[in-house]
């Protein structure tokens, strides 16, 4: 291991089958973390990765639909329909799978007929969240407009090819306007009053909406209910809901992080009926943000949050430390599930996680849960997407919270300005394992060791995944550390390597982001790797994301 800052140069790997060449700008050594091994197990495969395990949310919240997708027809900023076209552009080069709308907590306050019918005439309503606003947020959340309802979030989603993901509204709507819903949606041309509805707006043709969330955490603001209450609810509204021919997967409000009891009871009312209900849940949702970053002192959801952008090295390892926790939560509520659901015919779909920091890092100020995502948070995305890869039998699709102006977003946006964050660029190169086969890996590097306010606390020193597509192998790779190199011999078992190309995200500064202003701060750099020898070694720069993608003989 070897200090960051001394190796600010352009640099050589030594004796490398894969050699790679010239690298500038970040840290290179020779000899940093000897030791270290990444094994590919290609005789191990764990189960095809979904694409949707890359997916996303957009909530009516803040500034992330208006101003964020929606601009309005009319504008001067360039859109397609209204909606922002760069980040339409953005979001098909990352093959977006999957989005989430309209909520989140909104979702259950959400009337979608407010938001269908000529756009004129839709209502405007209160917004949602104006008791968290504040005075200088933007004047385009005053009021909810409606501007941006199922039809446009339809468009948005084929513009990209993503499938939609909607949430329906279980705790201030009957379940027959749900069944309205999925009717509006997906009743054939012709068919049905609201089919007619949806083809004088334009769109003859059924949308075809496979995944339905009933109700988001219906334990706290989707209705306060007790997972027995809620499985009721969830039993009454799932039932006999009109098909049109088209497969519908429903998203049951599952657990807040490690509540262990939420899952087992919602899963033992479900089975109450008898164990024939369990085929009616395709997926539990479950929620996790990353937000305590007290080290320990305390719980409190207001005090107990970091900031975004000042941070230290002990906060750096602690988001990961938090992070680090999903892996437990996955494996910890799938075995549970498992008590009652024993062929696991139900899947976690992990549709709300990121960082959560208190406020102040907003780009646009005024826009509610805005922060400014940096390396720490491009790094924490890699090594969450990474645990997500390697639990591919678990999980059916998953959802960063939240795409544009928001949490742990992809993007930030205001009015002409726009800017893709760090957090974008890892799901640029991540999303080349979408399809692939994951491959157990195994990662063995010298432990970061860290003083956690005069404790000894360490994290692993290298994470990662690896997929295999036919003859290429996509292998990703996190190194935590905030200042050493890591070298690593990357081994696979009964396989050669023909040919590969390293990309890399890293930075000389833990903070550095990307804005309005200087929108390349992070970004990522690719490099041809050179074959020369049979075994590839190579040096994963401090702080740093990279990607290897192998061609094998
Ligand atoms: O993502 C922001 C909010 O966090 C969502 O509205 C809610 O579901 C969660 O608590």
């Amino acid at each position: 291991m070897i200090k960051r800052r001394a190796f600010l140069r352009n640099g050589v790997l030594g004796a490398g089958a894969l050699l790679v060449s010239k690298y500038s700008s970040f840290a290179w050594a020779a000899s940093a973390g000897a030791g270290s091994k990444i094994e590919i197990l290609p005789d191990e495969p764990l189960g095809m990765i979904s694409a949707n395990l890359y997916g996303h949310f957009a909530e009516n919240l803040g500034g992330v639909i208006y101003d964020g997708i929606w601009v309005g027809q009319n504008s001067s900023i360039p859109n397609i329909d209204g909606i922002r076209k760069e980040l339409v552009e953005h979001m098909r080069t990352i093959k977006a799978p999957v989005i989430r709308y309209p909520g989140g907590c909104f979702a259950d306050s959400y009337d979608w007929r407010d938001g269908i019918g000529p756009a004129d005439r839709r209502p405007r309503r209160t917004n949602f969240w104006e008791g968290v606003e504040t005075p200088n947020s933007p004047k385009t959340h005053k009021y909810d407009p409606n501007q941006f309802g199922t039809n446009e979030f339809i468009h948005f989603c084929k513009l990209i090819g993503s499938q939609p993901y909607l949430a329906a509204n279980l705790r201030s709507l009957p379940a027959e306007e749900f069944y309205r819903w999925v009717e509006y949606c997906n009743s054939p041309a012709g068919s049905t009053t609201l089919a007619d509805t949806r083809a004088a707006a334009g769109y003859a043709d059924p949308f075809q909406v496979r995944f339905w969330g009933v109700g988001n955490e219906s334990w706290g603001c989707g209705g306060n209910f007790t997972a027995q209450e809620y499985a009721v609810e969830f039993r009454r509204f799932t039932t006999w809901v009109p098909h049109f021919g088209q497969e519908l997967s429903f998203i049951a409000s599952g657990p807040n992080d490690d509540s262990w009891e939420w899952t087992r009871s919602f899963l033992e009312e479900i089975v109450r009926k008898g164990p024939g209900q369990l085929p009616s849940i395709y997926g539990l949702a479950l929620h996790y943000y990353a937000w305590n970053l007290s080290r320990g002192r305390t719980r409190d959801w207001n005090t107990g949050k970091g900031d975004a952008l000042k941070f230290d090295d002990v906060d750096w390892y602690e988001l990961f430390r938090q992070g680090d926790v999903m892996e437990s939560l996955i494996t910890g509520h799938w075995q549970i599930m498992g008590e009652v659901d024993r062929e696991h015919q139900i899947k976690l779909v992990v549709d709300e996680w990121g960082p959560w920091y208190r406020p102040g890092s907003e780009m646009t100020p005024g826009d509610i849960l805005e922060q400014t995502p940096t390396l720490r948070d491009a790094v924490f995305s890699a090594m969450t997407l990474d645990i997500f890869n390697q639990h591919p039998e678990k999980i059916a699709m998953a959802n960063c919270a939240q795409l544009i102006n928001c949490l742990n977003s992809l993007y930030l946006a205001h009015e002409d300005k726009f800017c893709v964050t760090p957090v974008g660029h890892v799901f640029a190169m991540y999303s080349a394992h979408q399809g692939g086969q994951s491959l157990r890996t195994l990662f063995s590097a010298p432990r970061v060791h860290y003083d956690r306010d005069g404790k000894p606390a360490s994290f692993a020193g290298l994470k990662g995944s690896a997929s295999l597509h036919d003859k290429v192998l996509v292998l990703t790779v996190v190194n935590p550390h905030v200042s050493e190199t890591c070298d690593a011999e990357v081994a696979i078992p009964g396989a050669a390597i023909k040919s590969g190309t390293a990309i890399t995200l890293a930075a000389s500064d833990l903070h550095a982001h990307n804005s309005f202003d200087q929108r390349d701060v992070v970004v990522p750099l690719t490099k041809a790797l050179e074959n020369r020898k049979p075994v590839l070694t190579y040096l994963f720069p401090a702080a740093s994301v990279t990607k290897l993608t192998l061609t094998l003989e």
